[in-house]
């Protein structure tokens, strides 16, 4: 048996459908880039602590160089994971007596862990991006519309008037709790555990700083039984990435509604619909379904990630090898979910004379009336809506006449005779000077709306500084590391030479 891990204890092989079943090859695509990472740190360190020669150090890093550039498609796939694969590739490329000496001092489980959180964290800076540019879309769409009228709604039933500009500003500030989460979220992931080894750490003289730091973890997850066994950092990623999607799926749903007849108050790009095998007129909001859908991909990963750790013994466990998948399965789903919801929004076209003309339907504005009644005669507001609920049931245009009989009724006086005028009335039922009116802080009101755009594009501003020196700090960090891998090369290429 020349399998470098089982050649020693065990005695025979699995066969294919054991291996298929024990093995993570297949998932482990998504770590193969940092575990390349990880490989050429801890060597390095091996190296500078003295655990291994140079020439050694040199050795392993060109051919790891090598099976970078060979890509994960090189790499034997019958083995039970890439750690293992990749270990094996590189003792045949550099014989053992050179290969075999990288994994001093470490185990698969700290390897792991390390390359799962190194993975994650770019996952995670790359989803920021991509949720900055759609919170960016809403906030111009809506400094485009902040005079588009629309019916707001409760119950999904009519309910007073608003505009485009505060709907969508409202999804955007969901979307930026989302961000907020994801990335408080991002400063538990960005933590190494390397040096743990199995759990017990170890006793060569590695450096867990230096790794941390080559690998550009801003700390280390310092319990080595904790840093190995520990995955709430996938648990509370998924469920940043659950609400998230869930907040998505509320928008998808708006927009498959508002692309019906019954609304048309949007219609989407073509890109972004389908049709129907037999009924040739068909426009279906596909891509809107679909992602309404999805966001149940995700918190099925969320459940099932969950229910894999409960109750998982310290340290490490072979199941947690089932719990990663599921990070990656929601990642993958949340990421384009964000990038399909933006294209959605950024190419839509809005049916702004539909959205203003059913601003008022459905007595919109009787709210306004209401307080009007209140505000220039001092009846009660119960008493008011009292009144203008009597008038809602009726058929006919609201008008002074009516009011007054209705108030009779009611309270046993005319409200003509408190002060009220046609005039008033008029303006009450107008749903521009409604939203005028409404223009307290978070209100719809134009020159309000203006400055809240206002003061998220400044707000926007920050956060592209700080999601782009999150991620420049990151790749700074693993360009270093593959710089001095290079020079460490080229320093033994040198040595051969002489
Ligand atoms: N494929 C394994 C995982 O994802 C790697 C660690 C294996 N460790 C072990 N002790 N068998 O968890």
């Amino acid at each position: 048996m020349s399998n470098i891990l089982r050649r020693g204890r065990l005695a025979s092989t699995p066969d294919e459908d054991i291996m298929e079943f024990t093995s993570s090859m297949k998932s482990d695509k998504w770590i193969f880039d940092a575990d390349i990472m990880v490989d050429f740190a801890h060597t390095i360190m091996l190296k500078e602590q003295g655990i291994i020669k140079e020439e050694d150090c040199s050795r392993i890093l060109r051919g790891l160089l090598r099976i970078r550039e060979e890509g994960i498609e090189k790499l034997d796939h019958t083995y039970e994971d890439i750690h293992i694969s990749l270990e094996s590739r590189l003792i045949d490329m550099v014989g053992e007596d050179v290969g075999g000496r990288m994994h001093s001092g470490r185990s698969r489980n700290d390897e792991v862990a390390t390359c799962i959180r190194l993975t994650l964290r770019e996952e995670m800076l790359a989803l920021m991006e991509e949720l900055h540019v759609l919170r960016n879309t809403l906030c111009s769409l809506a400094a485009e519309n902040i005079e588009t009228l629309m019916p707001g709604f409760t119950h999904l039933q009519h309910a007073q008037p608003t505009t485009l500009a505060h709907h969508l500003i409202a999804h955007m500030d969901a979307l930026g709790r989302d961000m907020d989460r994801l990335r408080s979220a991002y400063s538990r992931v960005n933590l190494c555990p390397l040096g743990a080894a199995a759990f017990a750490s170890t006793g060569f003289n590695i450096d867990r700083e230096r790794t941390r730091q080559l690998l550009g973890f801003d700390g280390l997850v310092e319990n080595s039984m904790d840093a190995v066994s520990s995955r709430d950092f996938l648990i509370e990623g998924t469920a940043v990435l659950t609400n998230l999607v869930i907040n998505l799926s509320k928008m998808a749903e708006e927009l498959v509604i508002w692309s019906t007849s019954e609304f048309a108050f949007i219609e989407l790009d073509d890109r972004y619909a389908s049709t129907s095998s037999i009924m040739p007129q068909k426009k279906n909001p596909d891509t809107a379904e679909l992602l309404r859908g999805k966001s149940g991909v995700v918190v099925g990963s969320l459940m099932a990630l969950v229910t894999t750790c409960k109750a998982l013994p310290l340290s490490y466990n072979r199941d947690l090898q089932e719990a990663t998948p599921n990070m990656w399965k929601a990642m993958e789903t949340a990421r384009s979910s964000v990038r399909m919801m933006e294209g959605m929004i950024r190419t839509m076209k809005i049916n702004k004379e539909v959205t203003a003309s059913k601003s008022v339907m459905g007595f919109t504005t009787a709210t306004e009336l209401a307080d009007t009644l209140v505000r220039v005669t001092g009846i009660p507001f119960r008493t008011a809506h009292q009144i203008v609920g009597v008038l809602a049931r009726g058929e006919e245009d609201v008008l002074m006449q009516q009011i007054d009989a209705v108030a009779d009724k009611v309270l046993g006086v005319k409200l003509s005779s408190k002060g009220l005028t046609e005039e008033m009335i008029c303006e009450a039922l107008d749903p521009i000077s409604n939203i005028k009116k409404r223009k307290v802080i978070g209100g719809p009101a134009f020159e309000e709306m203006e400055q809240a755009i206002m003061r998220r594009k400044r707000t926007m501003q920050q956060e592209d500084k700080e999601i782009s020196a999150l991620k420049n700090g990151s790749e700074a960090s693993l360009n270093a590391l593959v710089e001095l891998v290079k020079r460490y090369i080229k320093h033994d290429q040198c040595d051969q030479q002489m």
